[in-house]
C-alpha cells in the first residue's frame, strides 16, 4: 500500500509536532522527548499508542489532556523486559509468569496489584496496574532508549476509533503532542487482550487477538467479564475504559445480522441492506456499506468500504478502524455493516463493532 503523505494541522495554540520515521534516528529523537517528559505517538503491533513516562504523574495528566480522556480511565504501562514486572507489581501469581512466557512480547496486557512507585495518575486511582510488552521493534527500542516505562493509551482523540496509521494519529493529535513515529500501518489493528490476574480465575476484561482458547491452553479455565457478554446495563465493566462509547463514526452505524447464521452475510442480509439503502438514498442520505470483499458486488449502494474477507478475521481486524474513519471522511449519514462470528478473533471484532454501533443490530 502506498502511504498517503501525512499532513499535520497546526493551529494558533498548537505545539510543533515532529513527524519522524521508525529508524534509529527517529527513535532516538522520540526517546529523548519521552525522557524529557514529553509525549510521543508510536506504532505497536496492535494500534498506535500515545506514550509518556509511566512513573510521572505530570506525563499521565498530559496524556489525558491531549486525548481529551477522562482521568479515571487508567493507562497501560509498556515495558521491554519481563523483569520490569517485579518493579511495577506485587503478588505476581505463577499463571502471570506462564502467560508472559507464552505471549510476550505480544498483544496481551495483564492486570496485577501495583507497587507504590506507579502513580495513581497512571492507574486512574486503582490499586492495580495494567502491563504489556509490545512486540513491535520500534516500540521496544523506544522503551529501551528512553530509559523509562511508557504509559500509553491508544493515540486517538477519546471516543474516536484507535489509530492504525501515523496519518490517523496526525488527524487526531497533530499540534497537541511532541513527536509521531511513523511505522506504517500496524499489523493487528485492534487493541491488546486484557486479562485480570488479581482474582481466583484469570478474567478477560477486553477481548483481542490473544483469544480465550489461547489463554486457556496455558492457564486452564479463563472467564470473561460478565459486563462484556450480558446485555445488562447495570453491570459495570471491570476495565473502566470499556464503559465509554468508543470507536464511533459520526454517522449512525447499524449491524445487519441473520439470526440463523450470524457469521455469514446471507442473501437475507444482502436483501435487507439493499432495501434500507434504497429508502435512505431516496431521502438523499449518504449511505455507506461496510462489506467483506467477497460480498461487495452484491450491494446496490455505490459507497462501499471493504473490511477484509469473511472467515479471515485477521484481514477484518486490520481494516476495521481505518474503515470507520473512512466513513467520516466520506461524510456518511448512515452506515450498514455485515456481522461476524463471535468466537475467537471474531469475538474481539464484534466487541468493537457493536460498541461503534451503540449495539444497534438489525436482525433478519
Ligand atoms: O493494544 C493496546 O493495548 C494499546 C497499545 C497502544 O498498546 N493500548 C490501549 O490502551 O488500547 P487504552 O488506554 O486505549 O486502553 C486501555 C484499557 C482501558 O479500557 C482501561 O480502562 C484498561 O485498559 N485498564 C488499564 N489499567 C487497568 C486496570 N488497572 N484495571 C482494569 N482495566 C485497566
Ligand atoms: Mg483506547
Amino acid at each position: 500500500m502506498i502511504e498517503e503523505k501525512i499532513s499535520l494541522q497546526q493551529t494558533e495554540n498548537s505545539i510543533d509536532t515532529k513527524l519522524v520515521s521508525d529508524d534509529a534516528e527517529g527513535i532516538s529523537i522520540a526517546a529523548q522527548a519521552i525522557a524529557a517528559g514529553k509525549l510521543v505517538a508510536f506504532p505497536t503491533e496492535t494500534v498506535y499508542g500515545l506514550g509518556g513516562n509511566a512513573l510521572s504523574p505530570d506525563a499521565a495528566m498530559n496524556i489525558y489532556a491531549a486525548k481529551g480522556r477522562p482521568s479515571d480511565n487508567p493507562l497501560i504501562v509498556h515495558i521491554a523486559e519481563t523483569s520490569a514486572v517485579n518493579e511495577l507489581a506485587t503478588d505476581i501469581p505463577e499463571n502471570a509468569n506462564a502467560l508472559m512466557e507464552a505471549f510476550w512480547p505480544g498483544p496481551l496486557t495483564i492486570i496485577l496489584p501495583k507497587k507504590p512507585c506507579v502513580p495513581d495518575a497512571t492507574t486512574g486511582g486503582l490499586s492495580t496496574v495494567a502491563i504489556r510488552m509490545p512486540s513491535h521493534p520500534a516500540a521496544l527500542q523506544l522503551i529501551r532508549e528512553s530509559g523509562v516505562y511508557i504509559a500509553a493509551p491508544s493515540a486517538n482523540t477519546s471516543g474516536r476509533p484507535s489509530p492504525t496509521t501515523a496519518q490517523h494519529v496526525a488527524e487526531d493529535l497533530g499540534g497537541r503532542i511532541d513527536v509521531i513515529i511513523d511505522g506504517g500501518p500496524v499489523g493487528i489493528g485492534i487493541e491488546s487482550t486484557i486479562v485480570d490476574l488479581t482474582g481466583e480465575v484469570p478474567t478477560i476484561l477486553r477481548p483481542g487477538y490473544i483469544t480465550k482458547a489461547m489463554l486457556e491452553s496455558i492457564v486452564g479455565h479463563v472467564e470473561i467479564d460478565r459486563a462484556l457478554i450480558e446485555d445488562d446495563p447495570t453491570l459495570r465493566p471491570k476495565a473502566p475504559g470499556m464503559k465509554y462509547t468508543h470507536y464511533a463514526p459520526k454517522g449512525t452505524l447499524s449491524i445487519v445480522e441473520d439470526s440463523d447464521t450470524p457469521s455469514v452475510a446471507t442473501d437475507k442480509v444482502v436483501e435487507k441492506i439493499n432495501s434500507i439503502t434504497g429508502e435512505l438514498l431516496s431521502e438523499n442520505k449518504k449511505v455507506v456499506v461496510l462489506t467483506t470483499a467477497d460480498m461487495a458486488d452484491k450491494y446496490l449502494c455505490t459507497d462501499k468500504i471493504l473490511l477484509g474477507e469473511h472467515g479471515n478475521g485477521e484481514t477484518v481486524a486490520a481494516r476495521l478502524y481505518a474503515a470507520l474513519r473512512e466513513c467520516d471522511k466520506i461524510g456518511a449519514d448512515f452506515i450498514l455493516s455485515e456481522s461476524f462470528n463471535r468466537d475467537d478473533l471474531g469475538g474481539a471484532i464484534m466487541n468493537r463493532l457493536l460498541k461503534a454501533a451503540g449495539h444497534r443490530v438489525i436482525t433478519v
